[in-house]
C-alpha cells in the first residue's frame, strides 16, 4: 500500500468535526472570559512561559493574548474547522506570532523535540485517545520541556463521580464536541511519564453549586530529562 494512502486515512480517522457544539462553544467561551473568570486562568496557566510553543486543540484561540511575550513562537493545533478560523482571527490579536495549523493530538504534525513548552487547556476532556495524545506531547517537547495544562475530570463524592459515568455513557459525549466528564487529567499525565509539578485544583465556577464539569485542575508537568 503506498506510504500517501495510509497517512491519508490516519488522517481522515482523526478528523474531529462538531459545528454545532464549535458555534456553541464559540459563544459561552466568550462570555465565561469574564463571568466565570476564566481570562485569570489562562493568565495562570501561561504566565513565566517562554520560547517555542505548541498548544492542543486550541479552539477559538482565547488563550492567544494571554501569552507572555518571552514566548518566541506558538503552534496552535486546532482540527475544528469554524474554531480554527475564529483561532486565526484570535492569533492577529496576540502579542506574540501564533501559527494555526490543523491536526489532531494523536498525530501532531510537527517534528520531534521541536517545543520548549506544550499548552492544553480543556482538551484532554475531548481528544479520542488520551494516552496517544499525552504520547505525542511527549515527542514532540525537548527533554525537560514543561506542560501546562488546565483540565476538568472527575471530581466530587460517589454520586457526582457516578453522575459523571453515566452522563459519558449516555448524551454527554455527543452534545459537547465529544467531551467526557469522568477522566482523570492527572492521573493520565503520571501514566504518560510525565513529571507532575504544582498544580491545584479549583472549582469552575468558583462560586455557586458544583456542576460536573466543575472539577478542574491548573498545574505543570514537564517531560523528564536526559539522565546523567
Ligand atoms: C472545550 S474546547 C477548548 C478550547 C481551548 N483549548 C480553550 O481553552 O478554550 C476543546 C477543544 O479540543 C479540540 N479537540 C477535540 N478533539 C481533539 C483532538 N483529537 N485533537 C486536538 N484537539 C481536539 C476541539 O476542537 C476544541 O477546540
Amino acid at each position: 500500500m503506498p506510504l500517501g494512502s495510509v497517512r491519508s486515512r490516519t488522517v481522515s480517522r482523526e478528523t474531529v468535526h462538531h459545528p454545532l457544539f464549535a458555534r456553541y462553544y464559540a459563544r459561552i467561551s466568550v462570555a465565561a472570559e469574564r463571568r466565570f473568570g476564566m481570562g485569570d486562568v489562562r493568565d495562570r496557566l501561561l504566565a513565566g512561559l517562554s520560547g517555542r510553543v505548541i498548544e492542543i486543540g486550541a479552539g477559538n484561540g482565547l488563550n492567544f493574548t494571554h501569552y507572555p511575550r518571552t514566548v518566541s513562537e506558538v503552534v496552535a493545533i486546532e482540527p475544528e474547522r469554524l474554531l480554527r478560523q475564529l483561532a486565526v482571527e484570535a492569533a492577529l490579536r496576540a502579542d506574540v506570532p501564533v501559527d494555526v495549523v490543523p491536526g489532531a493530538a494523536e498525530a501532531l504534525p510537527v517534528k520531534s523535540e521541536a517545543f520548549d513548552a506544550a499548552v492544553v487547556s480543556l482538551v484532554l476532556c475531548s481528544v479520542r485517545d488520551v494516552s496517544r495524545a499525552l504520547g505525542e506531547l511527549r515527542r514532540v517537547l525537548r527533554p525537560g520541556g514543561t506542560l501546562r495544562f488546565y483540565e476538568h475530570g472527575t471530581g466530587g463524592g460517589p454520586a457526582m463521580r457516578y453522575a459523571q459515568r453515566t452522563l459519558d455513557r449516555t448524551v454527554w459525549p455527543a452534545l459537547n464536541g465529544g467531551c467526557h466528564l469522568s477522566r482523570d487529567p492527572v492521573a493520565a499525565l503520571r501514566a504518560a511519564g510525565f513529571e507532575l509539578g504544582p498544580y491545584r485544583r479549583l472549582s469552575m465556577p468558583a462560586k455557586g453549586p458544583r456542576l460536573p464539569v466543575s472539577y478542574c485542575v491548573l498545574g505543570t508537568a514537564r517531560r523528564p530529562g536526559v539522565e546523567g
